[in-house]
């Protein structure tokens, strides 16, 4: 028998198909774009008002998603059949409620959302449940416990708090000289005041990739499957992404690794949708870092080289329709940042960065910028990944940021 997925209904009308997106970054609106394609009913939530995604959305919500009851009640009226959280700060145990009692689909499952939004949960998993190599690590929740774990990992480690993204309070900590100060940081940058931090030591790769890794459902039997993009590389600054390639060259006995934890990780997590798998690889070497049950911000070059982009794949994966991983091109991403803490922002030089033919834009529509915060990304074909870098790059940086 051939499997039914979904159908979908009139946006809305009665019929409609209702997706609720919970964070409404620049990933999260690819993706309603994708969704709104499909014709689903979109409903975008966030902290704030005119969040990007809110702006391609049919209807938008401001509130505080960490909030359990702001959160319950916002499911109840808008009656979604899928909830998607895009962001890690929301009230999780809410989902998992929602997902047991049945009332919609959590994305890519409650169980994935409840992990990955806590260090210590994926960590855990990947580590001590499914014995991938991770660096070593240890948690701390006081100043004390954290001095003995320092030292216990030794010299250089990183620093996190279990509850933060981004990079924020995180820190490479070169001696027993700066642990002090390291724990005063993290304890300002994590997401909620929880004080939990991990120590890893540090990994001496060399070069960093995502693996975007599908889970969708195949279209004739229903069961799901997993898929594999090629490897995007990218290079971080302060724990943030500025620019990404793809493919990344690596050894064949690599990639394989590289698959193999990414299916391992993503199977536990279970559920469709994509994931952005994060290694760090040294030769035919691979450690697991950590896992996005999302888009991943690496992962918007797959706009430029990719038949369907991730944001493409997870509209498709979610709704329980197959999906494409193939490359069509070689290409990279260069992040735009705001370079200035102001609202109301313009953007100009577009006729100068978009002059090349293989080159594009997206720009975000954030109302707010910040020093370093992501405005924008420009996208860039060419030959060679050393190529597409530099077109990238030059193209970002032909764009330029004014205040009113
Ligand atoms: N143990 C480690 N060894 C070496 N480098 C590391 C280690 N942990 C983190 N890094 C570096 O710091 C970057 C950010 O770390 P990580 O991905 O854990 O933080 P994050 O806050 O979740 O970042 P993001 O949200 O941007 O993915 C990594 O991509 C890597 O470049
Ligand atoms: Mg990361």
């Amino acid at each position: 028998m051939i499997y039914m997925s979904v159908t979908i209904g009139t946006p809305l009308q009665a019929s409609a198909f209702k997706v609720l997106l919970l964070g409404s970054g620049e990933l999260g609106k690819e993706v309603v774009i994708s969704l709104q394609r499909l014709g689903v009913e979109v409903h975008a939530a966030d902290r704030y008002d005119h969040a990007p995604a809110m702006q391609v959305a049919h209807y938008s919500y401001t509130l505080n998603m960490a909030d359990a009851e702001e959160l319950k009640q916002l499911i109840e009226q808008v009656k979604p059949n899928l909830i998607i959280p895009e962001i890690e700060a929301i009230a999780t145990q809410v989902l998992v409620d929602i997902e047991q009692q049945n009332i919609a689909t959590v994305i890519p499952s409650a169980k994935a959302v409840n992990l990955t939004m806590n260090r210590e949960g994926i960590r855990r998993l990947a580590a001590e449940e499914l014995g991938l190599p991770t660096s070593a690590y240890r948690f701390a929740d006081s100043i004390e416990s954290f001095r003995a774990a320092c030292d216990d990992i030794g010299y250089p480690n990183f620093v996190k708090p279990v509850m933060s993204s981004s990079g924020k309070g995180q820190s490479r900590v070169k001696s027993f000289d700066e642990v002090d100060a390291a724990w005063e940081y993290a304890q300002t940058g994590g997401r909620v005041n929880q004080g939990k931090v991990i120590v890893e030591s540090q990994i001496d790769f060399v070069f960093e990739i995502t693996l975007l890794t599908v889970r969708a459902k195949n279209a004739e039997t229903g069961e799901i499957e997993t898929q594999y993009c090629d490897p995007i590389g990218h290079r971080q600054d302060a724990g943030d992404y500025v620019e990404s390639w793809q493919p990344q060259a690596m050894t064949t006995a690599a990639l394989d690794e590289s698959k193999r934890i990414a299916h391992k990780v993503t199977a536990a997590l279970g559920g469709c949708g994509i994931f952005g798998v994060e290694l760090f690889v040294k030769g035919d070497k691979v450690w697991f870092s950590e896992v996005s049950p999302r888009p991943h911000d690496t992962g918007l070059v797959t706009l430029a080289s990719q038949f369907q982009s991730e944001f493409e794949l997870h509209a498709r994966a979610i709704l329980g329709l197959p999906v494409n991983t193939t490359r069509h091109s070689v290409a990279a991403s260069a992040v735009i940042y705001a370079g200035v803490d102001d609202r109301n922002l313009s953007f100009s030089g577009l006729n100068l960065a978009l002059s090349h033919p293989d080159t594009d834009l997206r720009l975000f529509g954030k109302p707010e910028g910040f020093k370093r915060r992501r405005m924008g990304v420009a996208t860039a074909r060419a030959e060679t990944t050393d190529q597409a870098r530099e077109l990238a790059l030059h193209t970002a940086t032909q764009v330029s940021v004014q205040q009113n």
